[in-house]
């Protein structure tokens, strides 16, 4: 057999994880979901979902992966005696899906650096331009494939860790000292308010499932990225701090990039908080113009650190996604990793095109859907995967707690976490997987269902 690889430290290990976790989802999605949902009302609710609903999800995935040491697929087959391997075959599919499109705006904001670099600010009222440049797209989101397929195939210490190690710390300084930045702007109070200062009255049931599938993704879970990652764990580790850990940072970061966004937001909107562009273009638009006004050397060098900021978010999480097929592909049909990333990327390449020439290029792909929440191709695999995301941390909580049983899920934890079962958390993970999880996940697929691909919205 293939030698499979490890991470060689526990920090390793909590860099990858939280590497995959923070990403577009933080940086890109969570502020405009929160400029959506209604500002703080929504922070206060994507918060605690983290820790109620997708705390214990991630704990049950790593065990799942640890335990098996193998990829999803194979430690669902393995675990559920062959009838389970369609939750991983889900999962990894998922996975491809939201590759295919994540890459195609990790590839807007390669694009953007440049463009700062340049001092093209202008671009960000351009930005429906900027999308159909059939030549830039396309170059962009080649190279960012190509990075990360490239960090892929160096494995798992000495790619994915490896990469995680320089870039995670190297974001953290980055985003403290960008929002560090955005306080001292002209309206950051606008902006800070706008964010910070709840107003109830904006929740409602459908906030209240935005933020709850908003903090799902954001954590990557219910496709397996954990398992696979879970699999190259030593049973030294503990699995239940580690998950704890990974979930305040993701939870931080994306709560940092909020304090960074809205004051930069406000000053460009000078402190008018009512017309937010909001959906993808709230940073894409907004922000080249923030950049704009501070001057053409400051504007420069912020902006593009601000995108080299968002690019480098999205590189742990591409290689956590890709890790997922190829660690398949690696396991099962005994392809070699540095030949296998290249096969699965170029598939997931593929898959990618209808997103990549659906946000304008071409007039089909653009609008050809006719679902309630999609008109084009890059919503439509954004929603298909979220979807896909819910039913397959459903069944994974289930499957831990019904299928494999929950004595088993214990005996792993245990691992690395001797006396787990005298600490509170075991309490509290015990009732959330056999219960609070399962029963949130499957009402919040039966609304997502109803509400994206029937426009029926039943709260
Ligand atoms: N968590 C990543 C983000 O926030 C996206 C992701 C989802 C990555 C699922 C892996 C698996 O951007």
């Amino acid at each position: 057999m293939a030698v499979r690889g490890s991470f060689s430290s526990r920090a390793g290990f909590i860099l990858a994880a939280a590497g995959s976790a923070v990403g577009l989802g933080n940086i890109w999605k969570f502020p405009f979901e929160v400029g959506l949902g209604g500002g703080a009302a929504f922070v206060v609710m994507y918060l605690g979902f983290a820790f109620i609903l997708c705390f214990p999800v991630m704990v049950t995935e790593i065990a799942i992966g640890r335990k098996t040491g193998k990829n999803p697929i194979g430690a669902f087959g393995e675990l559920g005696h062959g009838r389970w391997s369609f939750v991983g075959k889900i999962g990894t599919f998922s996975g491809m899906l939201i590759l295919s499109y994540y890459n195609v705006i990790a590839g807007w904001a390669l694009g953007y650096l440049v463009e700062m670099l340049m001092g093209n600010f202008d671009v960000g009222n351009n930005f429906g331009a900027y999308t159909t440049n059939v030549v830039k797209v396309v170059c962009y989101t080649v190279v960012f494939m190509t990075v990360t397929s490239y960090v892929v195939g160096r494995g798992i210490a000495g790619g994915i860790e490896k990469v995680a190690k320089i870039l995670m710390p190297t974001l953290i300084i980055m985003i403290v000292s960008l929002a560090a930045y955005a306080f001292t702007l002209p309206y950051a109070f606008e902006g800070l308010k706008f964010y910070l200062v709840p107003e109830f009255d904006e929740i409602n049931a459908a906030t209240v499932g935005g933020a709850l599938r908003q903090a799902f993704f954001s954590l990557s879970l219910g496709m397996g990225t954990m398992i696979a990652y879970g699999s190259y764990l030593s049973k030294k580790e503990n699995i239940v701090t580690a998950s704890a850990l990974v979930t305040l940072t993701d939870v931080m970061i994306a709560f940092i990039a909020g304090l960074m966004i809205f004051p930069f937001v406000a000053f460009n909107n000078g402190g008018d908080m009512t017309n937010l562009v909001s959906g993808p273009g709230l940073l894409f638009v907004n922000l080249p113009n923030a950049f704009a006004s501070m001057g053409p050397t400051l504007g420069v060098i912020v902006g593009a650190f601000f995108f080299l900021l968002i690019a480098f978010a999205a590189l742990t999480s591409t290689v956590s996604l890709l890790e997922v097929p190829v660690c398949y592909v690696v396991d099962e049909l005994k392809v070699v990793r540095s030949k296998a990333v290249w096969y699965v990327s170029g598939v997931i390449y593929l898959i990618g095109i209808p997103s990549l020439i659906g946000f304008g290029i071409s007039d089909f792909f653009s609008n050809s859907i006719v679902l309630p929440a999609s008109t084009d191709w890059l919503s439509f695999a954004a929603s298909l995967a979220d979807t896909l995301l819910l039913f397959g941390g459903f069944c994974i909580v289930t499957f831990a707690a019904y299928v494999w049983k929950k004595e088993n899920l214990v005996a792993e934890l245990k691992n690395g976490f001797e006396n787990y079962e005298e600490t509170f958390a075991s309490k509290f993970l015990n009732i959330a997987i056999s219960y609070i999880c399962p029963a949130l996940l499957a009402l919040l697929f039966v609304l997502v269902v109803l509400s994206h691909f029937f426009g029926i919205s039943l709260i």
